[in-house]
């Protein structure tokens, strides 16, 4: 099997790598749209457009499933994705509330996404939990955590002041949705931040969990991966080759 993953950028590698640390594939394509990041500062119809122009590229490859890694595509671009694809295609954000689902019964915990702002104004996490009956959701966008994350600072003075800005207010809660691609690199900040107390829901995780769910199988050996960005693929290889 072939699976295609697709970012606005470099992020995506860090669901890239859960696919690497538990196989589902012995190919990983991963495109990352660098030339044109971020994507959770654009509008919806923006960020449709280049999902789009993403299924265009993956036409080059004979791919099974695709991946959107980004959680900003996942919660605007998918419907419109599949139409024009023909293999299935997950994102991010369904894998992720059902992840958070299987480890948090309590209705009434107290929940915190974070995310772009594109993201958090699509309201499709707050909406699926409210579904499923979470009363407790506090969302809130942190987008000036991508930047400071592609510079690769991933602790220390800068990224805690950073955290501070955001979270000041916030009382500790239960579980904290990593609601867009940079996070994981700095979830130990984040889960230190709030004295390691809460649980953290990972895309990547979640993603390779959904798909075993979905009988999608672990295989032993693990996968190539070949990737290609819209501009500088140079750089985005030796930032796959530092965070893979
Ligand atoms: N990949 C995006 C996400 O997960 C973050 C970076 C961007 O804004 O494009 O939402």
């Amino acid at each position: 099997m072939k699976i295609g993953v697709f970012d606005s950028g470099a992020g995506g590698l860090t669901v890239a790598k859960s696919l690497i640390e538990q196989p589902l594939s012995k190919e990983i394509i991963y495109y990352g749209d660098t030339a044109r990041v971020p994507y959770g500062t654009k509008d919806s119809n923006t960020i449709i457009r280049y999902a789009l122009e993403a299924i265009e590229f993956f036409n080059n490859f004979d791919i099974d499933l695709l991946i959107t890694a980004c959680n900003t595509v996942s919660a605007y671009a998918l419907p419109s994705m599949r139409e024009k694809a023909k293999y299935p295609i997950y994102g991010v954000i369904e894998p992720g509330i059902w992840a958070l689902n299987k480890k948090l019964s309590n209705k009434d915990a107290k929940i915190l996404i974070i995310a772009t702002r594109a993201t958090i104004n699509s309201a499709r996490y707050q909406d699926e939990l409210k579904e499923l009956g979470y009363k407790n959701i506090n969302a809130i966008q942190t987008g000036m955590l991508v930047p400071i994350v592609e510079e690769g600072i991933l602790e220390g003075r800068v990224l805690e002041e950073m955290l501070h800005y955001y979270f000041k207010d916030i009382k500790t809660p239960d579980a904290i949705i990593l609601g867009c691609t940079h996070f994981p690199l700095i979830s130990k900040a984040i889960k230190s931040y709030f004295n390691n107390n809460p649980i953290l829901i990972h895309s990547g995780e979640a993603i390779v969990e959904y798909l075993h769910n979905k009988n999608y199988k672990s295989l032993e050996n693990t996968p190539t991966i070949n990737i290609y960005a819209s501009d500088n693929v140079q750089g985005l290889r030796e930032i796959a080759n530092k965070w893979l």
